[in-house]
């Protein structure tokens, strides 16, 4: 099993695979349009029988990413597909100079023995500005927001120069 880059063919697998959380109100749901259109942001766990896992790092802006739709096909939790996508993410992420790489999760558990630590919705207004004004949930959200911190050099990294553009990935 492999971690890499999603493809324009492995679409319909993270839609269904998203879909399948989505269902038991676990993810939000992401059609197809959706998908292709963030395309780039998403990493799969894949061999030849097809897409297992998949997550999406969402850049914000050059200091800020989320990590989003994190899903592993039920036939295969527990097997570390799961670490092993937000690992690469976190790489991905390290690669940008990314500063702080957030989620907003009913897992908070997970994310912690992965690095992540407990944060506050209020202090990522950029997600709140994006998505949450828009959710019918917003008042009743029970899921808890955590961040990685990535390396002080890369927080230094944009104080000294707010102008950088992303590194291009792999
Ligand atoms: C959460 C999810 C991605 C975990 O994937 P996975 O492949 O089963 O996780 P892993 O096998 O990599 O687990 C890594 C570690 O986290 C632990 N873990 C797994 N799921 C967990 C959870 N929901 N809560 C707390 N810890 C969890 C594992 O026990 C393991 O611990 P270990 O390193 O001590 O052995 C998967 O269960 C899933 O797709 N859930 C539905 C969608 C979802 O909840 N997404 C996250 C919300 S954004």
């Amino acid at each position: 099993m492999r971690v890499r880059r999603a493809r324009p063919a492995d679409i319909p697998e993270i839609r269904a695979l998203i879909a399948h959380y989505a269902g038991e109100g676990i993810l939000l749901p992401r059609d197809e349009h959706d998908i292709r259109r963030h395309l780039d942001f998403f990493l799969v766990a894949a061999d030849r029988s097809g897409v297992a896992g998949c997550v999406s790092l969402e850049v914000y802006h050059p200091a800020l990413a989320e990590i989003r739709s994190l899903a592993v096909t039920p036939a295969k939790v527990g097997r570390g597909l799961g670490a092993r996508l937000v690992k690469t993410a976190l790489e991905r992420a390290e690669r940008r100079r990314i500063a702080r790489v957030f989620a907003l999760t009913s897992s908070p558990d997970f994310f912690v023995r992965l690095g992540f630590e407990p944060s506050t919705r209020h202090s990522l207004h950029e997600k709140i500005d994006r998505d949450c004004i828009h959710c019918s949930k917003a008042r009743t959200c029970q899921l808890t927001a955590l961040v990685a911190n990535l390396s002080a050099a890369n927080a230094a990294f944009h104080i000294l120069d707010e102008s950088v553009e992303p590194v291009p990935v792999e």
